[in-house]
């Protein structure tokens, strides 16, 4: 069930305070009609309820038990944490996230089923608690083969690396669900090749084009070209079309006899490879802590 989309309203909640952050909203969000009045929002950054003052929210923080989002903990390398948050069994959680994110959100729509989802949210630790950057979300069962409906790094924390951090994540689990859990899953699941829910926004846009750049500049690299757009995907499990659309952009494909033919001279991949920016914050596989959505 999904609720139509809202991007076509106007903006409402101007700027919402979250932890040690006052961030400026971008987008227009659904928040229930008695929120309609107001112009800023205050939100318990670990539970994600939002109050209309900033009293509500200072006895909130005086009885709120949490210093981390609900969920398991399913990563931890230094001081970054991902904990995986089942919607049905944190459906207020869910929402409140969601109403959060759509501020930054243009064209999405927002999903008030959020039992169907999984949320991975990342977190900087100190001896605070756990403070929220970004998220992305997953469904649990999708019938096509897009492996992330949302993603977002929240505006303090962006350009640095957490936005590929999240795409990188995202994959690697998926990957980890093939290879670890789930046996039928596997069998239902192999081959299947992903790519981000659509329409993707600019920034979503840039932040995966540098991302697979990255990824088939590296592999073109060390197999000197020779190797089909087929077998990318199937390395990368990059959707064949993405690959495409990506190499075209680059200009590294030529179509030759009725064929696209991957050019791939070594110093045109090297300047690519240095103009597709920083490759962002590594995902550590070995600090994985793992017990999958079953
Ligand atoms: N201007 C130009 N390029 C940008 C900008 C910007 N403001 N922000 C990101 N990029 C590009 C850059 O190429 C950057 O790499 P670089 O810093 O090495 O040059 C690359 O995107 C990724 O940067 P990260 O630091 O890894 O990403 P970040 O943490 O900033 O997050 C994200 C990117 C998630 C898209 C963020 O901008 C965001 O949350 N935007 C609002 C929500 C959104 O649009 N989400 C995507 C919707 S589509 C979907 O959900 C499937
Ligand atoms: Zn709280």
């Amino acid at each position: 069930l999904r609720e139509h989309e809202e991007f076509t309203k106007v903006k409402n909640i101007a700027t919402i305070e979250l932890g040690r952050y006052e961030i400026e909203t971008w987008y227009f969000s659904p928040f229930p009609p008695e929120y309609n009045d107001c112009l800023k929002l205050y939100f318990c950054e670990f539970c994600l309820n939002f109050m209309k003052r900033k009293e509500q929210l200072q006895r909130h923080m005086r009885k709120c038990d949490l210093k981390h989002p609900p969920g398991d903990e399913i990563y931890r390398s230094g001081t970054l944490s991902m904990f995986e948050v089942d919607g049905k069994k944190n459906k207020v959680y869910g929402q409140n996230l969601c109403y959060l994110a759509k501020l930054f959100l243009d064209h999405k729509t927002l999903y008030y089923d959020v039992d169907l989802f999984l949320f991975y949210v990342l977190c900087e630790c100190d001896d605070r608690g756990c403070h929220m950057v970004g998220y992305f979300s997953k469904e649990k069962h999708s019938e096509e083969s897009y492996n992330l409906a949302c993603i977002l790094t929240l505006p303090p924390y962006q350009r640095k690396g957490y936005g590929k951090f999240l795409i990188a994540f995202c994959k690697l689990s998926a990957v980890h669900l093939f290879n670890f859990h789930l046996a039928y899953e596997l069998s239902k699941k192999e081959g299947k090749v992903g790519t981000p829910e659509r329409p993707l926004s600019d920034l979503g846009l840039l932040s995966y084009r540098g991302y697979w750049t990255r990824v088939l500049l590296d592999i073109l690299k060390k197999h000197k070209g020779n190797i089909s757009i087929k077998e990318l995907s199937d390395m990368t499990a990059i959707k064949a079309e993405d690959i495409l659309n990506t190499l075209q952009s680059l200009e590294l494909i030529q179509y030759r006899k009725g064929q696209h033919v991957i050019c791939a001279d070594p110093k045109v991949l090297d300047r690519h490879l240095k103009a597709a920016g920083r490759g962002g914050l590594e995902v550590d596989v070995s600090k994985l802590i793992w017990t999958p959505y079953k």
